[in-house]
């Protein structure tokens, strides 16, 4: 079942290149956009996106590119806040449901919570069959294949995939992208499936660095823009399976606090495409060695070559399109978190304490 590999967490890692692909191939035909006739975006005045853990930061990325993409105002929210929160709610709006089990308790309740109050409820999971699937006006399939660990991991990346391709529609729908830009933001996507390899390929690499990381404490990991909910996947994949406490900020926020947990013993892990944010990055990342962190930067050769220097630790990734960045540094992340537990020695596919999918609230 493992085909080869030592956990279900490898094998599902491994295979995200494959389902990516899988997805893009239903979800674009002919250089365009193939997504279900319902999903029209163009009356749509507000989304209110909704999940727990690992989905929940799928949708806080997905929040930077519905914004800038498409321009439509967006709120996303963790499930078991949002429904005693009572937000308010636009009956022109949608309702957005995002889980892998398609099962999780509190997604769930949100889901029935806002059901009455919007316009449409429209489910992104992974388990077609699940609860959230059939109680949705409108469910979406990532098609990422069974996933057993308890890590998200391929779901995760097959989330931002749709969702991504959810936020063209958007941007097309609302007169914000033209035709052909959207198909420039396709033709990016489909180079997804072979950087995704590449990165894989830094396995053994970043396993090196993983049994250093295994000796820390504490671990932060920072990131700007949509780079920053994927500092806080980073860390919340390192906590759950290597039950090292790890914290994800954005990087700009280190001076108003957490910069004071920085010595020579705090691992900072930067996730810095050379984007336009970069420079800002760097200098948060300065402040950083200016106290001793040992900084792990993961970039491309690009900003390897002008910020490597004086941190404790680089991974080159190939360069990408910075809007799609979150999907490819997920293997990374996931590799550390990976290759981290290893070194611990602890149960990767069934770290303690936790269940595939949480039914209870
Ligand atoms: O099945 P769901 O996507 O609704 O599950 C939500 C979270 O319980 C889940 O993502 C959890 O955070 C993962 N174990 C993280 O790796």
């Amino acid at each position: 079942e493992k085909a080869g590999y030592k956990h279900f967490m490898a094998k599902e890692v491994a295979e995200q290149p494959v389902v990516i692909a899988d997805a893009l191939k239903h979800y674009v035909k002919g250089g365009a956009l193939n997504l279900p006739e319902g999903l029209d975006f163009s009356t749509v005045d507000r989304l209110s996106m909704v999940a727990c853990g690992t989905a929940s930061y799928a949708t806080a990325v997905a929040k930077y590119w519905f914004e800038q993409l498409a321009h439509l105002p967006c709120d996303v929210d963790i499930a078991s806040e949002f429904r005693y929160r009572e937000p308010p709610l636009s009956t022109k709006g949608w309702a957005m449901f995002v889980s892998q089990s398609g099962e999780t308790a509190d997604t769930l309740a949100a889901l029935r919570h806002a059901k009455e109050q919007v316009a449409k409820v429209v489910a992104v999971v992974n388990v077609p069959t699940s609860s959230i699937a059939r109680e949705s006006d409108l469910a979406l399939p990532i098609l990422a294949g069974v996933e057993v660990g308890v890590a998200s991991t391929k779901a995760f990346t097959c989330q931002l995939t749709v969702l991504f391709l959810m936020a063209l529609k958007a941007g097309l729908d609302r007169g914000r992208l033209t035709p052909a830009q959207v198909a420039d933001h396709l033709s990016a996507l489909n180079t997804l499936p072979g950087l995704m390899n590449h990165a894989m390929g830094l396995s053994a690499e970043i396993a090196g660095i993983a049994e250093k990381l295994a000796e820390a404490q504490d671990i932060l990991f920072l990131g700007r823009g949509p780079m920053f909910p994927l500092a806080m996947e980073g860390a919340l994949k390192l906590k759950e399976i290597s039950y090292i406490h790890a914290e994800g900020y954005a990087s700009g926020e280190l001076k108003h606090g957490p910069i004071a947990l920085i010595d020579n013993r705090v691992p900072v892990i930067v996730l810095a495409p050379r984007d336009a944010l970069f420079e800002k990055t760097v200098s948060n990342m300065q402040e950083v060695m200016a106290r001793h962190g040992k900084v792990l930067l993961i970039s491309d050769a690009q900003g390897v070559a002008e910020a490597g220097k004086g941190c404790w630790k680089t991974v080159t990734l190939p360069a990408v399109a910075p809007i799609l960045a979150p999907i490819l540094y997920s293997v990374p992340a996931q590799l550390l978190a990976y290759h981290t537990a290893i070194a611990k020695g602890t149960d990767v596919d069934q770290p303690r304490n936790l269940a595939k999918s949480v039914t209870v609230e």
